[in-house]
């Protein structure tokens, strides 16, 4: 082993005597401090990676797994994993397109981007990502004059809903709910997207073997979720700044008024991903705008604009970028003006109109959800969405 050791640092310190320009003079004279610093600095980097707050992306985490194992392995000595299994096939090509690297260059490069990494994390970037209540991680809320905002913040991710959020979202309701001073609750995205939808990581992390029960847990949540939509009590008003996208689109059917910024797009790509309709759209979407309409989104993949939208029911009025802000908020106001109880019960009657169906048909969209989140039609297409990315 001691042998071993000896002949890996003896061959690293030969290649970084090559490749090394800049340590040349100080490798010849103090191998051994040298490698010993880099070490050190490796093991520091490792540490530091774990306690970043920010999510460094995708693309960035396999350039790390990559330098990872390069620096600790060597050059990539497995075979290559089988199509269906996307995330270690997407590994195995960042650790073979490494090909010759060497350890101690991998090393480098690996303490190099965490350094650049830890950087970019200022204190303006964790001020915008806490929540005022610091409560939610993945929320800013904002609870007043009657008014409970939540704004979902994950900007960098187009506010793409991770399992987090899920769970985040259904506690900011409840607390909307039980809080007798909150009249009116409002949704809206960070940044400039509404809302790119379901996480497709949320697929990602897992081995073929964990499907199943990836797919039948992702249903647990799902359904809970859009339940937490069907049962809210108070006003729900959508304050759509930017794209919406899946299940924060479909989920607008469930909202008591939807206020639309004109540049906003609303688009359910089900089928394109091998999925299926749910937030009890295929219920709701077909009565707000008639069947063939319906069926041009969830069916078929049609993407409308914010003017479409308000054409087929879906959104209440769309704004201007300059008079969106100002209106919706004047709006809000108002609301929070009303007499509670009126309100409230004036919800209570509307939904309990359809609340049974509502769940009947949530129970049903979920079932369908987990039978195509198992298929090899959506398996293919988050695969290409990441190979994408
Ligand atoms: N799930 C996971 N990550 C997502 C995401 C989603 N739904 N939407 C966006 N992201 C991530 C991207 O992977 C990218 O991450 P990276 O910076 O680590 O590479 C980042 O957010 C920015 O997205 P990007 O695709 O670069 O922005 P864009 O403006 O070119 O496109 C979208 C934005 C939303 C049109 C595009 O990201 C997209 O199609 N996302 C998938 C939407 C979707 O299919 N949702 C599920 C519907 S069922």
């Amino acid at each position: 082993m001691a042998a071993s050791v000896q002949g890996r640092c003896a061959r690293r310190l030969t290649a970084k005597l090559r490749s090394c320009l800049q340590c040349k003079q100080r490798a010849i004279s103090h191998g051994r401090i040298l490698w010993a610093t880099h070490d050190v600095e490796f093991d520091k980097a490792k540490q530091r990676l774990n306690s970043l707050k920010e999510d460094p992306g995708n693309v960035t985490k396999l350039q790390m797994y990559a330098l990872f194992k390069q620096a600790t392995v060597g050059k990539c000595n497995v075979p290559k994993p089988g199509m269906m299994d996307f995330v270690g096939k997407a590994k195995w090509d960042a650790w073979n397109g490494l090909g010759d690297l060497s350890q101690d260059d991998a090393q480098l490069q690996y303490i190099k981007i965490v350094e650049e990494l830890v950087a970019k994390e200022s204190p303006a970037s964790e001020t915008s990502s806490s929540s005022p209540s610091g409560k939610f991680s993945e929320l800013i809320i904002n609870n007043s004059n009657g008014i409970y905002a939540i704004t979902l913040n994950r900007p960098k991710k187009k506010n793409a809903i991770n399992y987090e959020m899920y769970e985040q979202i259904q506690q900011a309701l409840k607390e909307a709910e039980e809080d007798k001073s909150v009249i009116v609750a409002s949704m809206t995205g960070a940044g400039n997207f509404y809302c790119s939808g379901n996480d497709l990581g949320n697929f990602a992390n897992v081995t073929p073997d964990k499907i199943p029960e990836m797919a039948r847990k992702g249903g647990e949540i799902l359904k809970r979720y859009i339940a937490s939509y069907i049962d809210f009590p108070k006003p729900l008003v959508g304050l759509i700044n930017g794209p919406a996208v899946g299940v924060s689109v479909t989920v607008l059917g469930l909202y008591d008024a939807v206020y639309a910024v004109d540049s906003a797009t609303f688009h359910t790509p089900f089928t394109a991903l091998g999925q299926s309709a749910e937030g009890c759209s295929s219920y709701i979407f077909p009565k707000l705008m008639g069947a063939a309409k319906a069926n041009e989104m969830l069916m078929f993949n049609r993407k409308l604009t914010a003017a479409q939208a308000y054409e087929r029911g879906l959104v209440s009025e769309v704004f201007t970028e300059q008079s969106f802000s100002r209106e919706v908020q004047t709006r809000l106001q108002e609301m929070g003006k009303l007499p509670p109880q009126s309100l409230w019960k004036s919800k209570k009657l509307v939904r309990d109109a359809a609340r049974d169906t509502l769940h009947a048909v949530n129970a049903r969209e979920c079932e369908v959800l987990v039978e195509r989140w198992q298929s090899e039609e959506c398996m293919n297409a988050i695969m290409k969405f990441f190979q994408k990315s």
